[in-house]
């Protein structure tokens, strides 16, 4: 019988809440969760999954239903895991918390996502800094389905190993990329404007200034621009990248990052706060997009 696994979060210090990261895997311990577990998993997925029809892209919205997500109980990893073992290849693995940097790329890197194994008390229903078991089971999981996601997220996580070895700038400038893509993205679909980011689902507020907000910014994909954008962890987005496919994402992230980095290394940050103008903002946008930034 294995140890019961810890439950790592952010601590308080004089120097507010810091980030604790640990590397052990631990087996999901689903015979531990109480009812008030349960009962946060069932809240958090039926709000989420009505907010989500029309706002998140299909894939997202099929990929729940085809591996069997749905409310009442937390998921077990295993059954998911048979249903990704028959698809895409990916393994989940249960984590206690937040991993270094290097040992999530290679998990990446290897097909494997760690998914906190604990979720949100009650009293953080709607909000939580750190990705708990619903943020990255419900946000994160399902895309892994998508043959181009799940390849996405591969292609990132080999990256993530080379950037390492490069060193902090472009480990930075890397980040970036996951941040406005995996957590963040938008897709540009014939239907409309649609979210695909997993930071964005997992988050009713964000879901809603993500796509009806006429605050933030909505800026055609540029893996440039991106790589030197800076990031809020504790509010919602200002600027949001909308791509047109996954395989968008794909071609433009294939080429050899290495000499980007030293390219961009040297360009000014772009501040996560920039407010830019409409038209600037929608440049790359259809008509459509502009439409649905307005608010309704
Ligand atoms: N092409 C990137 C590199 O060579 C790796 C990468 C692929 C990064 C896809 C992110 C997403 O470093
Ligand atoms: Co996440």
């Amino acid at each position: 019988m294995l140890a019961a696994p810890r439950r790592v979060e952010n601590s308080l210090t004089d120097k507010g809440y810091v980030p604790v990261y640990t590397t052990a895997l631990v087996e999901q311990p689903w015979q531990a969760y109480n009812a008030d577990d349960h009962a946060t998993w069932d809240t958090l997925y039926r709000r989420q999954r009505e907010l989500l029809v029309g706002r998140a892209c299909d894939e997202f919205l099929q990929a729940q239903d085809a591996m069997g997500m749905g409310a009442g109980r937390i998921p077990r990893f295993d059954r998911l895991n048979k249903i990704l073992a028959a698809t895409t290849g990916w393994t989940l693995v249960g984590v206690e918390g937040l991993l270094p940097e290097l040992d999530f790329f290679d998990h990446l890197a290897h097909r494997r996502f760690p998914v906190t194994w604990w979720i949100r008390r009650p009293d953080q229903i709607d909000y939580i800094a750190e990705p708990d078991l619903f943020h990255d089971l419900f946000g994160h999981v399902p895309l892994l389905m998508n043959p181009r996601f799940a390849d996405y997220m591969q292609a990132y996580g080999r990256g993530g190993v080379k950037a390492h070895a490069i060193g902090p700038a472009a480990l930075q400038q890397l980040s970036r990329l996951y941040w406005y893509t995996v957590e963040f993205g938008l897709i540009d679909t014939p239907a409309g404007l649609r979210i695909y980011g997993a930071g964005i689902v997992s988050s009713k507020g964000e879901s809603l200034h993500a796509l009806e907000s006429a605050v933030p910014n909505r800026i055609g994909f540029d893996l440039q621009r991106i790589m030197r954008t800076g990031y809020r962890i504790d509010s919602f987005q200002q600027s949001y990248f909308v791509i047109d496919s996954f395989e968008q994402l794909m071609r433009a992230t294939a080429p050899d990052f290495t000499p980007l980095y030293a390219v961009l290394a040297e360009q000014p940050l772009i501040p996560a706060d920039e407010v830019l103008a409409n038209e600037s903002a929608l440049q790359r946008g259809s008509g459509e997009r502009a439409g649905q930034a307005a608010p309704s």
